[in-house]
């Protein structure tokens, strides 16, 4: 066990090597004024530290660390990782990624190192260890960040030879990994460990106009299984090291939600805490940085980081507007409505060069304490100081489950056809999204993740069914969960080889259906659902073509030759019972048959008010923490069974109206 937060971090990314050291005291000013007790340092300093081979100088990161600590303000140490100093590049150039397309970068840029360089991971080691033990120990440290933002994706010399040892470990014989990746397709069968080269757009790759596509997807997915594993590599070495001078500092590294790169379920395990950086576009769905949120939560089944977002404005969106007046608020209670024990942004002070210098920051380059977002920041930052540490550590109890899983999420967008529509985050928010608007709480659970806990388990688009799943699925149902999936669940297995004998594979008795075909309907084509009680929805992107086999239909299709077939199926199974969605049903058609199923669950939701605002609950000794928050745009009443509530935050009665973004913490008896 690490040490825990004694209170909320509320600070961020502070980049002092940027400035003048007069500007430092100034940015203590106003940390203060706005409440900051927290500040996220060195991320990006290697260079800095270490201007040559040879040469180490800490002399200002020490009087960096100093200020802070005199100052009171608790320390993120970063470990600089994430950014390679020039001379290292140009002394080493194996350290530079080649990318999918084959080319070697020079310098520059940064997030873009080699993982398997072992050049780099020696200078990344030699600065982590000295950084852990001039730095280990120091009290105002309290949580180690190391690098930033892992992201896969290198195709090098260096990354073909540690992939040909990665496999000879996972498969041990050249015949077990040409059997899993059915080789004999297109006659590629390899008779030499040498002749594997990485799946790059120069060898096995493809890009379908932009979509990262595979000849072999059971390559492919090795190879995204293997980056991943080597960019944690990275991450292990360093945490290693720091473990060594420092024991019970929190280690963790800032992952990027449903980013598809490394298998986050898998990364988690090797990190203390989980923190996450939280960046929505001005049309996100707030129900998507929800289920991002319980995601991160879902990673280690446990309260999370919310390490960065911007206090207003991003840079590097298409449209970076602004957050609207209390928008920050509101999304900061977002996040720890969710489960986040600090709000954290990047960044305190706004770069004056280089391509983030319009991005965001509490001090703006006015650098005066007198602007909007200065001040929504203080009004936070006092807030969430008057909750000490009340939350600290509370739980987010859910009886509705939605799978999500990286190997999924890999070999279903690998996959040529039956739709290029198909995305996979995509087809997670909609089933997430209707849980949300019951305010219904959900946990995001990995294949492997304990499904007893649950009432209700969403899975769709479950396309790889790898060892043990099915049977955990069918023992989830047998003992009376309610389990919702369908089309292109159930279709391969981990190597990305059919499951053969009719979709939808391994789970084809437990849903009692089976598939013959399944039809693509391009942009722009529907067709339309038709359930027992006449009502109707539409339907589109895909059509199973279904056949029951001990299922009762619920809904049918309306149109083409397969009209009048079913389409949506319920089978009891055991003690419970599946629901089968062979279509990507409107919204009200799919919030039609989640309803049904989370009727036959008993799945019960936060507040039994019927309301258009957010409220989600966490829990800690005995008390429940209701967050309730209006991202609907427009004003809404105040729930019924919330009327003459106190807001925790303001101290003051709950308005009987919520203005867009309006927001209250109300605390009573669980
Ligand atoms: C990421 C990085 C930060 C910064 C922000 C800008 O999250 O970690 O260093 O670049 O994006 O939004
Ligand atoms: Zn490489």
């Amino acid at each position: 066990m690490t040490k825990p937060f004694t209170r909320i971090l509320f600070g961020g990314d502070y980049n002092p090597e940027q400035w003048p050291r007069e500007v430092w005291d100034e940015d203590i000013r106003l940390f203060k004024m706005a409440g900051i007790n927290s500040a996220t340092i060195n991320v990006f300093s290697w260079a800095k530290l270490q201007p040559d081979e040879n040469t180490y100088d800490f002399s200002q990161l020490d009087e960096i660390v100093a200020l802070l600590g005199r100052a009171g303000i608790d320390i993120v140490l970063a470990t600089s990782t994430g950014a390679m100093p020039a001379w290292l590049a140009k002394k080493y150039p194996e350290v530079t990624r080649v990318d999918f397309e084959g080319r070697r970068h020079l310098y520059g840029g940064r997030h873009n190192h080699c993982p398997n360089s072992l050049v780099f991971q020696k200078y990344a080691g030699r600065l982590v260890e000295q950084l852990a033990r001039r730095y280990g120990g120091n009290p105002h440290i309290v949580c180690w960040h190391i690098s930033n933002e892992y992201n896969t994706g290198c195709y090098c010399e260096n990354c073909a030879k540690a992939f040909r040892v990665w496999l000879k470990k996972k498969y041990g014989t050249l015949e077990a990994v040409n059997d899993a990746w059915n080789t004999s397709f297109w006659g590629h069968t390899f008779y030499d460990w040498d002749e594997i080269v990485p799946p790059s757009i120069l060898s096995e790759g493809m890009d379908f106009g932009g979509l990262r596509k595979t000849n072999f997807a059971g390559m492919s997915i090795d190879y995204d299984r293997f980056l991943s594993d080597s960019l944690l590599e990275n991450f292990k070495m360093e945490r290693d090291i720091i473990r060594r001078y420092d024991p019970d500092t929190p280690v963790t590294t800032n992952l990027m939600g449903t980013y598809k790169g490394p298998d986050y379920f898998k990364w988690a395990k090797e990190m203390d805490i989980v923190s996450w950086d939280n960046y929505p576009a001005y049309n996100t769905p707030w129900s998507y940085t929800a289920m991002c949120h319980d995601l991160m939560r879902g990673l280690k089944g446990k309260p999370f980081m919310l390490m960065e977002q911007t206090p207003s404005q991003q840079n590097w969106q298409p449209y970076n507007s602004l957050k609207k007046p209390g928008q920050m608020r509101a999304q900061s209670l977002q996040t720890v409505a969710h489960g986040a024990d600090t709000v954290q942004f990047f960044q305190l002070r706004r770069s004056k060069g280089g391509c983030e210098k319009f991005h965001g920051a509490v001090i703006s380059h006015s650098g005066s304490s007198e602007t909007r977002v200065f001040r929504e920041v203080a009004r936070l930052g006092k807030e969430l100081a008057g909750l000490g540490g009340s939350l600290l550590g509370a739980e987010s109890p859910a009886e509705a489950g939605v799978l999500f899983d990286w190997d999924n999420y890999w070999a279903l967008e690998y996959a040529s056809g039956p739709s290029a529509d198909l995305t996979y985050c995509d087809q997670i928010h909609r089933y997430y999204r209707c849980f949300y608007n019951r305010h219904i709480p959900v946990d995001m659970v990995p294949v492997d993740g304990d499904l007893s806990r649950y009432k209700v388990i969403a899975a769709p688009v479950l396309y790889m069914v790898k060892e043990g799943v099915a049977e955990a699925l069918a023992r989830f149902v047998r003992q009376g969960g309610v389990l919702i999936t369908g089309f292109m669940s159930g279709i391969v297995d981990e190597s990305d080889n059919v499951h053969l004998g009719g979709y939808p594979g391994p789970l084809r008795e437990l849903c009692g259906v089976w598939a013959e075909e399944i039809d693509a309907l391009a942009p722009g084509q529907q067709n339309t659902l038709r359930f027992g009680d006449w009502t109707e929805a539409g339907c589109a992107l895909l059509c199973d073509i279904l056949h029951p086999e001990g299922a009762e239909t619920v809904a049918q299709y309306g149109a083409d030759f397969y009209a009048g077939t079913p389409a949506v199926t319920r089978h009891a199974f055991g003690k419970g019972t599946v629901y089968y969605v062979g279509t990507q049903p409107d919204e009200a058609g799919l919030a039609k048959i989640l309803d049904m199923a989370v009727q036959d669950a008993g799945a019960r939701p936060a507040i039994a008010d019927e309301t258009a605002l957010e409220v989600t609950r966490r829990v800690k000794d005995g008390k429940e923490f209701l967050f309730i928050l209006n991202f609907t745009g427009a004003e809404q009443p105040v729930p019924e069974s919330l009327r003459g509530e106190t807001d925790r935050l303001t101290g003051e009665k709950l308005p009987e109206i919520f203005p867009p973004f309006g927001a209250a913490l109300v605390v009573r008896e669980a």
